[in-house]
């Protein structure tokens, strides 16, 4: 007897995975759908078999583009989805300013396709990917989600849009649970070192970027500016282990029940951490000290956020409670086995199990 059926859109992606590992573990039946434009079907081959256990669910996928409504109807409706989680969508800040359609195509227009698809077929639980970033630059820290929303560029500016979208969903329907969950800065990786963020090209992350520099791809960490307002003057952030943001989803799955209509909630752990003590811990991680060189401010850059978890605790009953010299070692562990994430096992089409 599983606790039910969950759809993820863009499981196979860096924090869908690890939360399908989750969920499989915590009993749930698990469907993705992913068009694997960021990702691996070979993430979820792992994902299978890193997530075993008695009382562990079943793990089936689909190639599907979100903006398939009358697939994604379908799928709905043959796997007789309970909830969905909705991670699917393009995420690279410096890519939605030079490709806006890009985003509102794929974030926006997917995100109304998706939930029609739930509206057609009665599925009104969803779980949704926000971000801190819709808190553009923050009044005051820590974060709560009373704060202002406002974004500084187009990514952020669609999951303020799908944000609205789903209050007005709310408002109209009393029938919907509709939660948006607005990460802080996931990092880190599954402790098995099979599964973990593989992103293409030069890692954006600060996380991903230092242990690329660790295993010689690159010579130094560029620390853009020494010279804020911080302790140590370098820009300090709430970084969030995956594997507890993936907890916080099964957190949230099984508290939506008593959560009609909108509620937005921080996914953060209420500590920041500053570039230099990132890179220190990635350094304890490795074994030596990874290099880094001082460079000028990269405009927007914000000099601290992190986020009030209070809500998360009191409305899902779930705290984030891995350090950063965890998210670095776990980080590590996976960097240093996979040195080319997923590309080095099973590259090819995707064999969905019948
Ligand atoms: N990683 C972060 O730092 C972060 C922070 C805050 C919010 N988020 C949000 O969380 C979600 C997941 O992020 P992630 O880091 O796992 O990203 P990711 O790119 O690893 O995962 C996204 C997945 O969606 C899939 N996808 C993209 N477009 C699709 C489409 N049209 N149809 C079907 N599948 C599609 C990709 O193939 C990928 O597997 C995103 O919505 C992102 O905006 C991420």
């Amino acid at each position: 007897m599983t606790r039910g059926t969950v759809l993820l859109t863009g499981g196979a992606g860096y924090i869908g995975s690890h939360t399908a590992v989750e969920l499989l573990g915590a009993g749930w039946d698990v469907v993705v759908v992913d068009d694997f434009s960021n990702s691996s079907p070979v993430a979820l081959e792992r994902v299978a078999q890193v997530a075993t256990g008695p009382s562990a669910g079943h793990l089936r996928w689909h190639r599907l583009d979100i903006a398939d409504t009358a697939g994604l109807t379908s799928v709905l409706a043959d796997e007789a989805v309970d909830a969905v989680v909705h991670f699917a969508g393009l995420k690279a800040v410096g890519e939605s300013v030079a490709q806006p359609l890009r985003y509102y195509t794929v974030n926006v227009a997917g995100s109304a396709s998706l939930l029609r698809a739930m509206d057609a077929t009665g599925v009104r639980r969803l779980v949704f990917s926000s971000s801190c970033t819709v808190y553009g630059d923050p009044e005051r820290v820590p974060i709560d989600e009373t704060a202002a929303r406002g974004a500084s560029n187009p990514y952020g500016r669609t999951k303020l849009v799908v944000e609205d979208m789903l209050m007005d969903l709310a408002a109209a329907d009393d029938g919907w649970q509709l939660l948006a969950l607005r990460y802080f800065n996931p990092v880190g990786a599954h402790a098995s070192g099979r599964l973990g963020e593989d992103p293409e090209g030069i890692p954006n992350n600060l996380m991903p970027y230092i242990m690329q520099v660790a295993a010689g791809r690159h010579p130094f960490v560029r620390v853009f500016g020494d010279d804020y307002p911080t302790p140590d003057g370098t820009g300090i952030r709430d970084y969030i282990h995956v594997v507890d943001l993936a907890l916080g989803h099964v957190a949230a799955l099984e508290s939506s029940d008593d959560l009609p209509g909108f509620t937005a909630v921080n996914l953060g752990t209420g500590r920041g951490s500053s570039v230099l003590e990132v890179i220190a811990a990635a350094s304890r991680a490795v074994g030596r000290d990874v290099p880094y060189q001082v460079v000028e401010r990269r405009p927007g850059d914000v000099a601290a956020t992190w986020a009030e978890p209070a809500l998360a605790e009191k409305l899902l009953g779930w705290r984030a409670t891995r350090t950063l010299d965890e998210m670095a070692a776990d980080h590590w562990r996976w960097q240093s086995r996979n040195p080319q994430g997923y590309a080095g096992e099973g590259a090819g089409p995707p064999t969905p199990p019948a």
